[in-house]
Formats: C-alpha cells, sequence, structure tokens
C-alpha cells in the first residue's frame, strides 16, 4: 500500500485517475473508501445516502457498454471538432479511454443519495420524483475521492449515468427512491499521480465586496 502522502499532497493531485489496472482491490480499502464518505457531513446529518459496490462481470458490463454508447453520442460533435493535442483534447482522450474500458475497472462505486425536493420548490409543485439530494451526496463523493487518493488508489467523477438512469436503476434494483448521484470507478492507477491544473486560488477570491481584489489573496478575474 502506498504510504498516506498527507492531506494537502492528497488535495493537490486529487486528479480523475481514468486509467486504471485490472488488479483486484481489496475489499478493506473499499470498506476504508466507504467509511471515509459516510463521515462527510449532510443537511441536518440525515445522512440519506446510500453506496452500490459493483464488482461482478456482468454488472460492469451493463454499465460500461451503456456508458460507453453515451459518451460518445453526447460528445460526438466535440469528439470530431476537437484538437487532441489541446488541453481539452486530452481530458476528452482520457474520458473516452475511461468509456471504452469501464467495464475493466475492478470496482464500480454508485453513490446514491435520498430523493429530496429542494426547499425553494414549493410544495404544490412538487409533481413527479425529486432530483437526489446532490448536496449532501457531493461532500460524501470528495471524502470518497480522497481516501481512494489516500490509499493509492486511482477513482473519478462520472455523472454519464444520467442518461440511462430508469435503465441502471431497474437493472440494478435500486428502487425508485434513490437517485445515483455519481459513478466513480476505481482500481490501482496505470499513471503516476501528479498536480491537478486549476486557475489560482486569488483569481476566484473576492475580498469584503464582489469584484474587490487584496494583495497576496484575492485578485478576482470575473
Ligand atoms: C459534477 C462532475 C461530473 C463529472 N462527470 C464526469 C464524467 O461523466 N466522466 C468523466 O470522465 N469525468 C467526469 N468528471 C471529472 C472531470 O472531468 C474532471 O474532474 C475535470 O476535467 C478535472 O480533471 P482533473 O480532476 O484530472 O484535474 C466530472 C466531474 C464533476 C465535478
Amino acid at each position: 500500500m502506498t504510504a498516506d502522502p498527507g492531506l494537502f499532497e492528497t488535495i493537490h493531485s486529487l486528479r480523475a485517475m481514468r486509467r486504471l489496472k485490472p488488479d483486484p482491490v481489496p475489499d478493506e480499502m473499499i470498506r476504508q473508501i466507504i467509511e471515509a464518505g459516510t463521515c462527510a457531513p449532510s443537511g441536518q446529518n440525515l445522512q440519506r445516502w446510500s453506496f452500490l459496490v459493483v464488482t461482478d462481470a456482468e454488472g460492469k458490463q451493463f454499465f460500461g457498454e451503456r456508458y460507453h454508447y453515451w459518451l460518445r453520442n453526447r460528445f460526438a460533435n466535440t469528439i470530431e471538432s476537437i484538437d487532441p493535442a489541446s488541453s481539452d483534447g486530452r481530458v476528452m482522450n482520457s474520458a473516452l479511454y475511461l468509456g471504452e474500458h469501464m467495464h475493466e475497472a475492478p470496482v464500480l462505486l454508485f453513490c446514491c443519495g435520498k430523493r429530496d425536493w429542494p426547499f425553494v420548490v414549493p410544495q404544490a409543485a412538487r409533481v413527479g420524483l425529486a432530483p437526489p439530494s446532490y448536496g449532501s451526496i457531493y461532500p460524501a463523493v470528495q471524502n470518497i475521492l480522497l481516501a481512494a487518493r489516500g490509499l493509492g488508489l486511482g477513482a473519478s467523477l462520472t455523472t454519464m449515468h444520467q442518461m440511462f438512469e430508469p435503465e441502471m436503476q431497474a437493472f440494478f434494483g435500486i428502487p425508485e427512491e434513490w437517485g445515483v448521484v455519481a459513478v466513480i470507478p476505481i482500481g490501482f492507477p496505470l499513471g503516476k499521480f501528479g498536480p491537478v491544473t486549476r486557475a489560482p486560488a486569488p483569481t476566484k477570491t473576492h475580498f469584503n465586496r464582489w469584484g474587490q481584489g487584496k494583495p497576496g489573496l484575492a485578485a478576482p478575474d470575473g
């Protein structure tokens, strides 16, 4: 097992690791990862999350085929026109690689949230199924990604399942009152962890009033 890299190094190197080895991931690691997810905060501490661990070939094949189909369908125009050497092109290549190999990922972790209307939707307007409570699940999803990185495992957040959600819920027996927020393929990484590429934090920071800067802290660019 890779030694725990420490919190800030973990955060700074938490890239989407889409190229995974086929080697199985020990159950104990999966347990630790899910436990980290369940340490996350949730509204009123209701913990309305549930996790489905998929490792069987049939389940992964079902998911992988549809994920790959919809990825190519949804991004058909981009795939045709993008420069593969550009940074967007590299992200697309990596996403396509994952699409092709999704069924080979050792573990697919489905992060599910109870369907719950946001406060802002008035009672009278609440018809049909509510969306899953994304805000209550994403902290758990981020903890899961951090825990995987801490254990030296590659993982990436994916949401393309939204394109085939009803069929997927039926196949895996996920009840209607639960929604799948993210599906995280997990395995030992083929490549190396490295720093994330992001705009400098001060360009995203305002001080006291929107648009105001402060040397060394805030230099908002929009
Ligand atoms: C809400 C959300 C949805 C995402 N959906 C997908 C997805 O469906 N497939 C995928 O390959 N990556 C997906 N990603 C990962 C992003 O593409 C990735 O984090 C981003 O390009 C930055 O890359 P990096 O994490 O390697 O630095 C998603 C990320 C977020 C936050």
